[in-house]
């Protein structure tokens, strides 16, 4: 459906704002941590940085480009350029819905450690992981801090794109840029600090897999918000004339250094505290009170501010994967805002509560072997983000017009675009094949050979159903 006037951002730092809003959030500082924990260190921080700036940043672009090119969010945008291309888009919708299985989870955790750090979280370091085992387990308290995220997203959501989330991310993201700084500092001078330092510094390449390319392509794609049409639908709000080379240089710089800032402040004091740095999930809960909890009543306060600065991370990212899902149904099935976001919340909060209890009471249901959450998170880090992003680059590549995306990424020649030529390289005939290669073997060294193929089923399904979606 077409849509005459399509809102827009109110300045151009409301897009860049907004944008690095979406891409920083628990991927950085809860996710990032961990998985570079769970995957050796420096190894692997060497080769998310590749993915990076070789793969995402390029996508970026090819993604901000078909969004405002297209002017209509991501669905559509696909649909635009051939109707055999709708399904990425679906995927996308599709991805989102499953970030949003599990990410309010995670947010309603972060939302919950902001009213602990104040009631007595912090008296006694020593039980600190200890509790989060048993928060996240619990059947009820979870829940309750999920809803109350995912209620918060509901409410900003319902009022559009521009009121909603442009406020929230140029206030907050500052604050916190200020604590990773103060937190890093403050683990960084721990004793036995080093050891978290060449953790993550040093590569240790012996611990490099097929799994650890897997593991930092997906991580590369969720940071970023990329393949799923997230940044289709937010580059559709985009106005003319912003440059849009830059505008992805920034994001991509942004959320890379917030990611290493969330290194910094843990790994150190992880290893000063003798913890594990396969500590999994539970990583940023359980070392980020620990560091706090060692700056005496100061640290009180700044446990507060921490995760009230993350649930806010994590709130911006979460709108716009909730903007994804409801651009959508608004633009492509005719519904009106508000019924579309109601709706699809109130899909996505019986996802997390499988989710939430796949932790706990129902950690012995599985579906192929996994529970919700892991499905959710599986199904979108490793399989659909990837391959959405494989689809865009063959698509942006091989069946757009190159001289109508070189006009998209200099604006008609006004703003000077000068790595075109490297960029339209790369993108049609690196970066598929580079995603390709990483995904078959990767995806051959995995354990949940079931869930792939149960994700690729799905695609096949859309695929082949394009025409009528
Ligand atoms: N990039 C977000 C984060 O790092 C998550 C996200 C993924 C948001 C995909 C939108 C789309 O937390």
């Amino acid at each position: 459906m077409e849509q005459n006037v399509r809102e827009s951002w109110g300045s151009r730092i409301g897009f860049l704002m907004a944008a690095a809003g979406s891409a920083i959030g628990l991927g950085n500082i809860w996710r990032f941590p961990y998985v570079a924990g769970d995957n050796g260190g420096g190894a692997f921080l060497i080769i998310y940085l590749g993915c990076v700036f070789l793969i995402m940043l390029n996508v970026m672009m090819a993604e901000l480009a078909l969004g405002r090119k297209s002017q209509i969010s991501a669905v559509g945008a696909y649909k635009r350029v051939s109707r055999r291309w709708t399904f990425v888009g679906v995927m996308g919708v599709l991805s989102g819905f499953l970030i949003m299985g599990f990410y309010p989870v995670v947010g309603g955790w972060a939302t919950a450690y902001i009213f602990k750090s104040f009631t007595g979280l912090l008296v006694d370091p020593a039980a600190i992981a200890g509790h989060f085992e048993v928060f996240i387990e619990n059947p009820v308290e979870p829940l309750l801090w999920m809803l109350l995220f995912l209620v918060v997203n509901v409410l900003i959501v319902v009022k559009g794109i521009k009121a909603g989330i442009e406020v929230a991310g140029k206030i907050l993201m500052p604050l916190l840029f200020v604590l990773l700084i103060v937190i890093s500092i403050k683990s960084m001078t721990l004793e036995g600090a080093g050891a978290g330092l060449s953790f993550l510094f040093k590569p240790d390449w012996d611990a490099v897999s097929g799994q650890t390319f897997l593991a930092a392509i997906g991580q590369a794609f969720f940071s970023l918000s990329l393949g799923m049409g997230c940044m289709v639908t937010y580059g559709s709000y985009l106005n003319k004339g912003d440059r849009l080379p830059q505008n992805a240089f920034m994001i991509v710089t942004m959320d890379t250094i917030v990611a290493i800032l969330a290194g910094l402040a843990l790994f150190p004091a992880l290893f000063a505290f003798g913890m594990k740095p396969t500590e999994g999930p539970g990583l940023v809960f359980s070392v980020a009170p620990a560091i706090f909890a060692a700056m005496g009543n100061i640290g009180i306060v700044l446990s507060g501010l921490f995760f009230v600065a993350l649930a806010i991370a994590a709130l911006t990212s979460s709108v716009s994967l909730l903007e994804v899902v409801v651009a959508y149904m608004i633009d492509e099935r005719g519904l009106k805002r508000k019924t579309a976001v109601v709706f699809s919340a109130s899909i996505m909060g019986i996802m997390c509560i499988a989710s939430s209890l796949s932790l706990g009471i129902w950690s012995h249901v599985k579906v192929l072997g996994v529970g919700a959450f892991d499905m959710f998170d599986f199904l979108t880090d490793k399989v659909f983000l990837a391959i959405g992003g494989f689809f865009t680059a063959i698509m942006v590549g091989w069946f757009m017009d190159k001289k109508a995306l070189k006009e998209e990424l200099n604006n008609q020649g006004e703003t000077p675009f000068k790595l075109f030529e490297g960029w339209y390289f790369l993108i049609k005939y690196v970066i598929p094949f580079a995603i390709g290669a990483v995904a078959i073997t990767g995806i051959r060294s995995v354990e949940e050979t079931g869930v792939v193929v149960l994700g690729m089923g799905i695609i096949a399904l859309l695929a082949f159903i394009s025409k009528k979606l």
